[in-house]
């Protein structure tokens, strides 16, 4: 293996050793296959590539100092796919074969989880998608499933610092009651023309309004949003949002920190009254906004005068990789130890 350069990775793609499939085909999926093939043998007129029949899940897995090596809250991963699975007519994969998937994977490919002192973690990238023929517009009767790992750093290369994101009110990434609470891939492509510019203007992010009325924030490119005010802890109750599983443990440890949290509609307007904001997902961990500048009303809500994280960010995002990396007790078994 070439020498890798832990502490420089950045959110990418490195070839790892295996990765691990199952295909579904007579209403059944296959036992787990491991496979060192980056490639798979798609039919042209495969559903996921002509409608779309795509989902797709991101976790990860932190070596300890204690040497441990642990994956976070894989089972609300599996439960996601599912639900995913149902939005767009595909195949739902087993939860107890998705664990079993994730943690082979892992065991598979044991000398790409970075050590510890790196600050860099192993992402696990579970897909979905249809494979059998279609040209009327139908759900597959063929599925595969296969999981693959690569070593990252920070998605925003900043890492724990702040940084602005912006408002582009001429694009939406997902319609209310659409897929945009499914982790679907053409929710992802329906993000990449704003994202684009947001990212040549120097923004890290786009901050997405709610699609109808362009009043309530949603979420933010690859996260969803909160906001810190009173000691609380304030994040979008939408239905055009994914269900983000680092929010939801957010939540948690704010509540036990003795914080409030309100999971509601969070109008544009309570910008100006936030002490702190963020961004949460397990790529972003906390990734603390500087600002948000609503660009075509040439209005700025700013969050960090120095550029510095908050307090109250700072607390939470210490308190969740403490217990992604095994160093403070895990209450709620929201790790699985290999
Ligand atoms: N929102 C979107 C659109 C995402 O792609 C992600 C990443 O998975 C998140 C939020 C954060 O979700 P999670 O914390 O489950 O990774
Ligand atoms: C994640 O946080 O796992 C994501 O999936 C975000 C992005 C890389 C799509």
């Amino acid at each position: 293996m070439e020498n890798i350069n832990w502490a420089d990775l950045t959110f990418g793609y490195l070839k790892t050793d295996y990765n691990v499939r199952s295909y579904y085909r007579n209403g059944q999926w296959s036992d787990l296959e491991i496979s060192d093939s980056e490639f798979i043998n798609l039919h042209i007129a495969a559903t996921s590539l002509h409608y779309g029949q795509e989902a797709f899940e991101g976790l990860k897995a932190f070596k300890g100092k204690d040497g441990k090596i642990r994956i976070f809250r894989m089972r609300e991963n599996a439960l996601r796919m599912q639900a995913s699975s149902r939005g767009i007519m595909m195949a739902e994969f087993p939860i107890e074969l998705f664990e079993k998937a994730v943690v082979e994977v892992v065991k598979q490919n044991l000398r790409f989880v970075p050590p510890y002192e790196s600050g860099a973690s192993l992402y696990i990238r579970p897909l979905l998608i249809g494979t059998s023929a279609q040209v009327g517009v139908k759900p597959a009767k063929e599925y595969l499933f296969v999981v693959f790992v690569t070593p990252v750093g920070p998605y925003f290369k900043e890492g724990f610092k702040t940084t602005p994101v912006g408002i582009f009110r001429e694009y939406d990434r997902a319609a209310p009651h659409g897929t945009g609470t499914i982790k679907v891939g053409g929710n992802y492509a329906a993000s990449l023309v704003a994202g684009e510019i947001a990212h040549s203007k120097g923004y890290s992010a786009v901050l997405y309004l709610d699609a109808k009325e362009k009043k309530y924030i949603d979420e933010c490119g690859p996260a969803n949003f909160f906001g810190i005010k009173n000691n609380t802890y304030i994040t979008p109750l939408s239905s055009s949002i994914l269900p983000s599983i680092t929010n939801k443990s957010l939540m948690q440890l704010a509540e036990d920190t003795g914080m409030t949290v309100e999971r509601r509609p969070v109008p544009l307007e309570e910008l100006a009254t936030l002490e702190e904001a963020g961004m949460c997902g397990t790529a972003a961990v906390i990734s603390p906004i500087q600002r948000v500048d609503d660009v075509d009303k040439n209005q700025s809500y700013i969050f960090s005068k120095d550029g510095k994280p908050g307090a109250v960010s700072e607390k939470l995002y210490n308190k969740l990789r403490a217990i992604q990396y095994g160093e403070e007790e895990d209450k709620y078994g929201w790790t699985t130890i290999i």
